[in-house]
């Protein structure tokens, strides 16, 4: 096997606890790759020989990102929703039917281009690892065919199913239909579940129905995740923390009841808390408050949710500026949710950090230190660092 050492990084992001700071950070380092693998970080003056050698010339290196929340596989366009919404609409989730219905139209074909673009669009800025959510097909043909396409790309699968009964279903019988032949014909191709739990949004699913659906997929030997308390406080995130779930996502209205919950779970492996700030963006609404969560002990995790409803963006640089920016987290704060907070809101320890044995998924920033992620917003530093013969930025 071709071992491959990078030099020429000014600032090393690791995550590894033997290194300074909130991000085990090592200036003037090395890194040495083997067989897809980390199998050595250090200081640049003592680095071992290797096969080949990558110089990035004075630039920051950190994990690739870990994009742990998105909705990657659906068809059509609601540009014109977003600008109803900036001309003074409400976001109220309606707008999920026209993408069900674009998505069903679309062939697999299609949805393979569409999707193959965004995941390139991704990993160009920095992503190595994303989750991808079903949740726009909602009959038992349709959502088993988005699992199939979201699988060609990761194996970060998400069963979607109970996104929002479809227009014209009655809930009972759309709710039978997801715990029973929908989530076992999409069982074998997710990892995850995942629920829109948001009562008051008379599509979404309220307490008990989430409940009912979480519980059926756990049986199916499915993982859980919730997106809870998006648009008013609500029952998700103790939701959550009750089945035992990976994540609560949003996660935009918590009460004190809520964050104390989520810090005592926090002890014993609770729910990660994802925080989506591109969506606060893209419906201008207020932003939630990470410092809150993280004083409490909580791990939070930033991702895009990129979707055409309520954030159509890729960049995970975006959401550590806006997190910077808005939720109130420092830059290490934020570096660190976008790499190993996604990572254990995957419950992954392959990815996210660059301690020897990691996946080596590298994210070079055009700037020698991270913090030019959140200090630079919208210029494009971060790509991913391909090892190959030569060089690649992609
Ligand atoms: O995560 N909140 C529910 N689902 C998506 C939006 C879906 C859409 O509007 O198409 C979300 O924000
Ligand atoms: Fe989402």
């Amino acid at each position: 096997m071709t071992s491959h050492l990078v030099t020429g990084i000014a600032e090393l992001v690791t995550h590894d606890e033997r290194f300074a700071g909130p991000l085990g950070v090592l200036p003037d380092a090395a890194l040495v790759v083997d067989d897809g693998r980390v199998a050595w970080v250090g200081p640049a003056s003592s680095a071992p020989d290797a096969d080949r050698r990558t110089d990035v010339d004075g630039r920051a290196v950190l994990p690739g990102f870990v994009d742990s929340h998105t909705h990657l596989v659906f068809a059509g366009d609601r540009a014109d929703e977003f600008a109803h919404r900036m001309a003074g609409a409400r976001y109220t989730g309606g707008g999920i039917a026209r993408t069900v219905a674009a998505t069903r139209a679309a062939t697999d074909d299609e949805l393979r281009t569409r999707l193959a673009a965004l995941v390139a669009e991704a990993r160009a800025q920095g992503t190595t690892t994303l989750e991808v959510k079903s949740g726009y097909g909602l009959d038992v043909a349709h959502e088993e065919r988005l699992l199939r396409l979201a699988r060609e790309v990761t194996t970060e699968t998400t069963f979607l199913g109970a996104h929002v009964v479809p227009p014209g279903v009655d809930r009972g019988e759309y709710l039978a239909l997801v715990t029973g032949p929908m989530l076992d014909a999409c069982a074998p191709h997710a990892r995850w579940a995942d629920v829109f739990c948001e009562p008051g949004t008379p599509l979404a699913f309220d307490r008990d129905e989430a409940h009912a659906v979480l519980t059926a997929a756990a049986s199916a030997g499915l993982g859980l995740r919730v997106h809870g308390n998006q648009l008013r406080p609500g029952p998700g995130a103790r939701l959550a923390v009750e089945v035992g779930a990976a994540s609560v996502d949003h996660a935009t209205h918590l009460d004190d009841a809520d964050v104390a919950a989520l810090a005592d779970a926090a002890r014993h492996g609770g729910p990660v808390v994802t925080l989506l700030p591109g969506v606060e963006l893209s419906t201008r609404s207020p932003y939630p408050d990470a410092r809150r969560l993280l004083d409490a002990g909580v791990e939070v995790a930033l991702a895009t949710d990129c979707n055409p409803g309520t954030c159509f963006s890729t960049s995970m640089p975006l959401m550590v500026a806006l997190g910077v920016a808005h939720l109130r987290m420092t830059v290490e704060q934020a570096v660190r949710a976008a790499t190993l907070g996604g990572a254990r809101a995957l419950r992954r320890d392959d990815v996210g950090h660059l301690r020897v044995g990691a996946r080596a998924d590298l994210c070079v920033v055009d700037a020698p230190s991270v913090a030019h992620l959140a200090y630079r917003p919208g210029v494009p530093l971060a790509r991913t660092l391909t090892l190959a013969r030569t060089l690649t930025l992609d």
